[in-house]
């Protein structure tokens, strides 16, 4: 079948690049911190401005456009019938990027844009993800796992940031109306593919050389609260065989924490979050509370490895005579997205020349939870070094406009495949 010319690559490549970087610099304008990196902070004013800002391109599109109970924002073309969709999420990490999540959503109006005067079978929905990162509450993907049914109103309520605030006051507070959301529900199958450009977020594609990876397994994470509670002592008069300190307690604990996954193939361990109490220069630390979030794409090693690291806990706490508290954060088992999706990425990139990588996703994203309720699959562009969740995060806007010249053909495939609902 002859590519009609708005597909084809090279001639469109500088036209979407440069559309690229100007929404970029737009959504760069939203949640930048005066030192450094972006707090588009889920639930919080930076986060729905960005939303806004997606609803104008899609407006600009001539697409509706509407947000959900959560907070998830869409730009739909007309029709009938279960929805091709596309998009990411725009909310961030404490001054982290303006790629992670934004280079999809970009990705995704381009794409939409290239598909504009594309007679297709499915209406085409781009989509914004409300509070994607697990930053703010510590449990990841709540816009898309909320509408999709794996979130109700009690789960956003026991969700709580470090002021104890629940992502459904948060949200609540934002002006979104999650009491609505048991309602909102997506019917089920009313979409009948979904897919997600993302940077890679490590090195595997700069290393290996490639432009485009094809993502086959996201990473489950278990995520685990580990308090430890000793006595706050004078730190010049209590002699080191007396002390009873938490902080020197979690320091064995999360050095423990490294070795235990360094000694796997494929599993990560890190602490990323640690509150000390009292946390006074002269005092002994008698409290400590840290977060532990294990990742591997083999649920088996994901949760082998963080049972050691608590049994572990346990042992070091018993022998500094400290007390030892666990909360478990949030458990998800990694996602096999469908080889059926997969083969038509990859059938895509074929047809476009497009050299591509298949390969597991160490972050998880909402195509995960989609893909619990329908077809998923996704789409990596290089991040520079494999950094992220940094200000010093950076992909480049002609590798991202080539992932989403490579979703419109890859969604124009997806409409035509027999096998696809609708
Ligand atoms: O933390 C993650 O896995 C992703 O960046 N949300
Ligand atoms: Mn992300
Ligand atoms: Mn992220």
């Amino acid at each position: 079948m002859m590519q009609p010319a708005a597909l084809e690559l090279g001639s469109d490549l500088a036209s979407v690049a440069a559309s690229v970087a100007r929404r970029l610099r737009q959504l760069g304008d939203i949640g930048r911190d005066p030192d450094s990196g972006w707090s588009r902070i889920a639930f919080t004013g930076p986060e729905r401005d960005a939303h806004n800002l997606f609803k104008e391109w899609a407006t600009e599109l001539g697409f509706g456009t509407r947000e959900d109970a959560i907070g998830n924002s869409y730009g739909s073309r007309p029709g009938d019938g279960p929805v091709l969709m596309t998009g990411s999420h725009l909310d961030t990490v404490p001054s982290g990027g303006n790629f992670d999540g934004a280079a999809g959503v970009v990705a995704a109006v381009e794409a939409a844009a290239l598909l504009r005067s594309e007679p297709l079978r499915h209406p085409l929905t781009v989509v914004c993800f409300s509070c994607e990162e697990g930053a703010r509450f510590a449990a990841p993907c709540v816009g898309s796992r909320a509408i999709t049914g794996g979130l109700d109103r009690a789960g956003l309520e026991a969700l709580r940031d470090s002021a104890g605030v629940s992502a459904f006051a948060a949200a609540q507070a934002a002006g979104l109306r999650p009491e609505r959301i048991d309602s909102e529900i997506w019917e089920p199958g009313s979409v009948a593919a979904y897919l997600e450009l993302h940077i890679e977020q490590g090195r595997v594609l700069q290393e290996a050389g490639r432009r485009i990876g094809i993502v086959d397994t996201i990473a489950g994470s278990t995520r685990v609260e580990i308090g430890l509670s000793g006595r706050s002592d004078h730190s010049g008069t209590t002699p080191m065989p007396m002390r009873q300190d938490a902080l020197v307690g979690a320091a064995e604990v999360i050095a423990g924490a490294e070795q235990v996954a360094a000694r796997t193939r494929t599993a990560v361990a890190t602490v990323g979050r640690l509150q000390v109490s009292p946390n006074v220069v002269t005092t002994v630390p008698g409290d400590v509370r840290f977060t532990l979030d294990v990742r591997d794409v083999d649920p088996l090693r994901q949760r082998e490895v963080a049972e050691e690291v608590l049994r572990q806990a346990g042992r070091i706490a018993a022998k500094r005579r400290l007390g030892v508290s666990l909360r478990l954060l949030h458990d998800q088992s990694p996602f096999v997205l469908p080889f059926w999706v997969r083969e038509q990425l990859a059938g895509a990139a074929e047809e476009s020349g497009i050299a591509y990588r298949v390969m597991p996703s160490g972050a998880g994203h909402d195509a995960g939870y989609v893909s619990l309720v329908a077809p998923a699959g996704m789409i990596f562009v290089p991040s520079r070094d494999g950094i992220s969740h940094s200000v010093a995060e950076w992909s480049e806007v002609e590798d991202i406009a080539l992932g989403a010249i490579l979703l419109a053909r890859s969604l124009r495939r997806l409409d035509g495949a027999p096998w696809l609902a609708g």
